[in-house]
């Protein structure tokens, strides 16, 4: 797979009218969700060029990222003539440039993609490094494949209309990406205060340095051999925590629950790996103080426990986590008993008061 252009745009309208002229395509199709047609589209749609594409549409939110959509959009690429020449951009959150990046992946083995992220969640992580996939029998991202899109455009003007949901979503996944890097950016991510409006000067450099961690990691590892691994840190229990909200009444966003993941793998990387205990209690802290507790009990965590066992990254069904012993001290492949993971569950409920 190779490398991937990323443009953090002051000026999308252009820097797009530019690709679309240089990049030599056939047919343009255009998808989003109706969320993304009615507030991001309009921005872009009287660029000439994109008016000759075909728009495709569909429903929003994590549960339509199915084999029903997939097959939808493959319905109108092929009514529509796509070839391996034809371009597909995919404007919205993670849910779109997934579906997208798969419709893309899988359409005659490939057609090129371009990913315009609406969310912060998209724009540090989803868009991001050629992951793309739908949700199947209950799982997230079962089905995929790896598919660079031809570029992606960060434009965080999108950003500013976000809820205050979405924005803590994306933000675990810089926490995240704060983690596995250095003290530098570590300090940097866990002082800004997220109950002030964001200044958007300030994001987008937050936004560019959390992207540029995540693009050199995938250029040295695109197929998730090695090193990649270090971007699941909080998603084994962080996707088990995710399954589990969408069985009740509040389903969580991706980030919230890789918060939680985050919380618990901390406590595992401090338990077998050193983790210094004083940043433990930073991270605790700071997630505590950002992120609404998550309910849940321990008959539960047998089916935490099993959700697990289906996580990608494990090895002959030994469940593998990616840990640290410190910031930016990454320990991949870590294999850790049910008792300490179910203490680490223990630590989440015990530290918000559940
Ligand atoms: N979201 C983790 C990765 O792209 O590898």
């Amino acid at each position: 797979m190779p490398a991937h252009k990323i443009v953090i745009s002051d000026d999308l309208k252009t820097d797009l009218e530019r690709f679309l002229s240089d990049f030599k395509h056939d047919r343009l199709f255009v998808l989003a969700d109706t969320n993304t047609r009615e507030k991001c589209y309009p921005l872009l749609q009287d660029i000439p060029r994109l008016q000759s594409g075909r728009l495709i549409t569909i429903p929003p939110g994590d549960s339509h990222k199915n084999p029903e959509q997939l097959s939808a959009i493959w319905q109108i690429l092929s009514d529509e003539g796509a070839s391996r020449n034809s371009l597909l951009i995919n404007i919205g959150g993670g849910m779109i440039t997934d579906l997208g990046g798969f419709a893309g992946a899988t359409f005659k083995r490939g057609i090129h993609t371009l990913n315009i992220p609406t969310t912060l969640m998209a724009s540090v992580d989803a868009a991001v490094g050629g992951k793309t996939g739908v949700n199947f029998n209950g799982l997230k991202n079962e089905i995929g494949a790896f598919h660079a899109p031809a570029c992606v455009f960060i434009d965080c003007r999108f950003l500013r209309t976000l809820d205050r949901d979405n924005i803590l979503s994306g933000y675990a996944e810089m926490i995240k990406h704060a983690l596995i890097s250095s003290g530098e950016v570590y300090a940097n991510v866990l002082s800004l205060d997220l109950d002030k409006p964001m200044d958007s000067g300030i994001l987008n450099a937050m936004v560019a340095q959390s992207v540029a961690i995540k693009e050199r990691i995938v250029e040295e590892d695109p197929h998730e051999k090695g090193i990649r691994k270090a971007l699941n840190l909080g998603h084994t229990i962080g996707h088990a925590i995710e399954s589990l909200s969408f069985k009740g009444a509040t389903p969580l966003l991706h980030g919230h629950a890789v918060a939680i993941g985050i919380v618990c793998e901390l406590y595992l990387s401090y338990k077998q790996c050193g983790f210094p205990s004083d940043r433990l209690t930073q991270v605790v802290h700071y997630i505590k103080e950002y992120y609404p507790p998550f309910f849940f009990h321990c008959k539960a965590y047998d089916y935490l426990y099993e959700r697990m066992t289906h996580d990608k990254k494990n090895e002959g069904g030994v469940i593998s986590f990616t840990l640290l012993s410190g910031i930016g001290e990454i320990r991949i492949n870590q294999s850790v008993s049910k008792e300490r993971i179910f203490d680490s569950l223990d630590f989440y409920r015990e530290s918000f008061g559940i």
